[in-house]
């Protein structure tokens, strides 16, 4: 069945370029009207521009609807102001795609506390601000969608990328909690772990990697994502047509003895402990202690 958007309302953060513009063409195309927020920064977070105003105009001469929104995700009540105009001209919000992003890229040793809370801020606590600003809007609509944008660095780890990847983990984190609490108003989460040539990987893709890694191609997982049957509390990954799934599981681990609760019990039970067999995939954090009581209880 063909996934419409019509009659939703969607922001996409960072999409005068990238992924996001890619994102909200497609929402666009599909009958989506779209907040297009970007402040139009370089890659590093420095500097402003109409980037976003640019992808209304593309948007407008396909005829979509669109409006632009030059506020910094950083700001909370910059987003608050976007939720508003928006719910203002088009009477609501179902749709959020967290996506701004930056780089300030360096090995730890070099890396200044201040390009660390930088990256952190513009992902995750912009991540945070954009869903709180939409959030009670999506629980009186008993209606929302929102995908967090994770990243194979958060998930798996890259060098040089310390700041982006604690970031980026913990958009996965807030996922996991978010789908709890919005389940009961209709509210679905989702993270999604993007490869792309975009101007952030640009210097590290060979050229016909670039191509073979077009924005494009993501888009078919992140809208499924956002649609109407989407799943929720789900990490997908994406890149040049290939689609899958990351998990955070759990072992089954080992009882220690109780005469013998020590490092030494730890190491000897090692590979019992890191033993995959019956690994569980928890949907809550409540799962680790549900295995521990079954430890105790003898199962
Ligand atoms: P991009 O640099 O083209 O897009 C990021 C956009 O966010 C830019 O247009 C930028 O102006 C905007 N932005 C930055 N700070 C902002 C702020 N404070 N408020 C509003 N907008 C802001 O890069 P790309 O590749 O499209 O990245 C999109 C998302 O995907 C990012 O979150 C990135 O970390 C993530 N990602 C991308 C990967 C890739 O392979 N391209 C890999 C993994 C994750």
């Amino acid at each position: 069945m063909t996934i419409s958007f019509e009659g939703r309302v969607a922001i996409v953060t960072g999409a005068g370029g990238g992924l996001g513009r890619a994102y909200a063409l497609e929402l666009a195309r599909r009958g989506a009207r779209v907040v297009v927020n970007d402040l139009g920064g370089a890659r590093d977070g420095t500097g402003h521009s109409d980037a976003a105003l640019n992808v209304v105009e593309e948007i407008a001469a396909e005829g979509g609807e669109a409006m632009s929104d030059g506020g910094s995700v950083t700001e909370y009540d910059q987003m608050v102001e976007m939720v508003a105009k928006a719910k203002e001209k088009w009477g609501g919000v179902h749709i959020l795609i967290n996506n701004a992003g930056v780089l300030r890229d360096k090995s730890f040793v070099k890396m200044e506390p201040a390009d660390f809370k930088f990256v952190v801020d513009v992902h995750l606590n912009g991540s945070a601000n954009c869903t709180k600003a939409v959030w009670e809007t999506m629980r009186e609509q008993n209606y929302g969608r929102i995908l967090m944008t994770a990243s194979s660095t958060g998930l798996y780890g890259n060098f040089g990328q310390a700041n982006y990847g604690a970031a980026k983990l913990g958009l996965a984190g807030l996922t996991k909690t978010l789908y709890l609490e919005g389940a009961k108003y209709g509210i679905k989460v989702n993270t999604i772990a993007p490869v792309a040539g975009t101007r952030m990987t640009e210097d590290i893709f060979p050229e016909e990697a670039f191509k073979a890694f077009a924005p494009e191609n993501v888009v078919p997982a992140a809208l499924y994502l956002v649609c109407e049957d989407a799943p929720t509390n789900a990490i997908i990954g994406a890149g040049a047509g290939v689609v899958h799934a990351a998990y955070v599981t759990m072992t089954q681990g080992a009882l220690l003895p109780a005469d013998d609760r020590t490092p030494e019990a730890v190491e000897r039970l090692w590979s019992r402990i890191t033993d995959r067999t019956g690994e569980i995939v928890p949907q809550s954090g409540a799962e680790q202690s549900m295995v521990i009581l079954r430890h105790l209880q003898g199962g």
